[in-house]
């Protein structure tokens, strides 16, 4: 979808449909003035529709008037109630807009600005927010369709009067936001393609295709040489498939002058059956999700590039297919990590830590990153803890996870922080190695997951980010989460850690 923004007014403007945002109303508040015109242009209708309580302003309210002269249609979404509203629900009015528009015979939008901008959500936030919102909510995977639901294509922010003397500010805000928006709309293209053709050499390919285009230096370490680093989390996870593993490692140089180094490291599992310890049928099906982490890394990479962020930043993929060829590793094995720990394997389901084992140590001893940031889909139980729109934070460094934190409300990806403890140290301790990868007792497993990546992160900051929950939809979660994630790969992460990154010091 085209972005652009428009000074015009709305009804002036030649758009299919003009979209505004409407509060939740009082039964006897008057229709708010600035959505006079727009009444005008439908003889009155809007009014009348108002004076019925058709419209009511709430959450996902969406009332679809045609103009008499045949010149387009105006959409009126609900904001729901004035108290508390933030980008977010501008956000979820756009998408909640596009969406109701698909396969509607309507090509062009114009949002109208000041119809959507609050206390809460200033002209700036709200512009960052619609264009989201719109682009997100549009967003279809086309690669094995022939047909399109047809929808938006291209969508104007009109500024009309009120905004105008703002335009230049604007125009850099939407500009910043839309290099955003490309790389989420990627990361989902790419988490999307199944694992028929979705290994890791092809995950390797598209990190080497990006680099090109970016011009950010990429390190491909195949299966000969991840044995000659000692690599074995990886091999030995991905050693029950025809497809070996990879190791990826990205480098943005970054463009400020303070030298900060951020990496960033991602769970690439391009099919995860769980391995000997398989899954069963349901649980399995969704799983060419589980290299969203490290799809999500790729889409931050790109952002990062593109937007020339200060700080340097490594982007690092785990990529394996587990699954259970003969060379599948078993419960009971032993591995040796590429740190010198070696990790009893209790179930091969729990192999995103085994991966993430070796990326993470060679992340963090070779380029001793200021802050490490991790993201997975690791484990089942965060989806239990918080659900599938809340992605879970562990950290060892109170000032990254306050960072994350901001950059999460600013964007509307929701992060919760959950507490390590000895407790939980306690538990992944092995009698046999230094850590294992599975306990006999279902308590905190998400933080399980979490001591165990613990003894591969360091000395620095590092924050491990469980996404289980965000990183997809499905179709019986899709109604309750939000109308800009489509069903399949939500490309989480990206918009929250660019952020982050966005948010560094020069
Ligand atoms: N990829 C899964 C976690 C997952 C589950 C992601 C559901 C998205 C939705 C992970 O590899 C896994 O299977 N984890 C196990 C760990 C357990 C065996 C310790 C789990 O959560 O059950
Ligand atoms: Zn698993
Ligand atoms: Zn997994």
């Amino acid at each position: 979808m085209k972005i652009a923004l428009d000074r015009r007014e709305a009804v002036a403007a030649s758009v299919d449909v003009v979209v505004a945002g409407v509060a939740e109303r009082a039964e006897k508040d008057p229709l708010p003035r600035r959505l006079q015109r727009e009444s005008e242009a439908c003889n009155g209708l809007l009014a009348a529709a108002w004076q019925r309580g058709e419209i009511k302003g709430k959450r996902a309210e969406v009332t679809v008037l045609h103009r008499p002269d045949g010149r387009g249609r105006v959409l009126i979404v609900g904001l729901g109630p004035v108290a508390g509203r933030d980008a977010e629900g501008i956000r979820r009015a756009a998408a909640t807009a596009v969406r109701a528009l698909k396969g509607k015979g309507a090509r062009t939008v114009g949002f109208k600005l000041a119809s959507f901008v609050s206390d809460g959500a200033r002209s700036e936030a709200a512009v960052r927010a619609i264009a989201d919102g719109a682009a997100l909510g549009a967003y279809e995977f086309l690669k094995y369709r022939s047909t399109s639901d047809g929808g938006v294509e291209e969508a104007t922010i009109q500024l009309g009067e009120e905004h105008q003397r703002e335009e230049s500010g604007l125009r850099s805000a939407l500009d910043q936001q839309l290099e955003v928006i490309e790389a989420v709309l990627y990361t989902r293209d790419i988490a999307n393609v199944p694992a028929n053709t979705a290994t890791p050499q092809w995950l390797a390919e598209e990190a080497l295709r990006l680099g090109k285009e970016l011009g950010v230096k990429v390190t491909v370490f195949d299966e000969a040489k991840l044995a000659e680093m000692h690599c074995g989390g990886l091999l030995a996870v991905g050693g029950g498939s025809d497809h070996p593993p990879r190791m990826v490692v990205l480098e943005y140089p970054g463009a400020g002058r303070s030298g900060k180094t951020v990496a960033v490291v991602g769970k690439g599992i391009t099919f995860d059956s769980g391995g000997i310890s398989i899954k069963p049928g349901p649980m399995m099906a969704d799983m060419k999700f589980d290299k969203s982490g490290a799809c999500a890394v790729l889409g931050i990479v790109r952002a990062a590039a593109s937007l020339k962020v200060a700080p340097r930043v490594i982007g690092v993929l785990a990529c394996a297919e587990n699954l259970l060829g003969g060379g599948a590793y078993r419960p009971g094995d032993i591995v040796r990590t590429y740190n010198g720990k070696t990790i009893e394997v209790r179930n091969t389901d729990a192999e995103g830590r085994v991966v993430l084992s070796d990326a993470l140590a060679y992340a963090a001893e070779k380029y001793k990153p200021d802050a490490l940031v991790e993201l997975s889909t690791l484990t089942g139980a965060e989806v239990i803890a918080l659900g599938d729109d809340t992605a879970a934070v562990v950290s060892n460094d109170d000032a990254l996870v306050t960072r994350l934190l901001a950059a999460s409300a600013a964007t509307g990806e929701p992060l919760w922080r959950m507490p390590l403890s000895d407790y939980h140290r306690d538990l992944v301790k092995s009698d046999v190695g230094d850590v294992r990868n599975n306990t006999e007792i279902t308590v905190a497993g998400l933080l399980q997951g979490a001591a165990f990546l613990e003894n591969f992160m360091g000395p620095g900051a590092w924050a491990h980010i469980d996404m289980a929950g965000p990183a997809y939809t499905s179709m019986t979660t899709r109604k309750y989460q939000p109308p800009y994630q489509c069903i399949g790969a939500t490309g989480f992460g990206v918009r929250m850690v660019t952020r982050y990154l966005l948010d560094q010091a020069k």
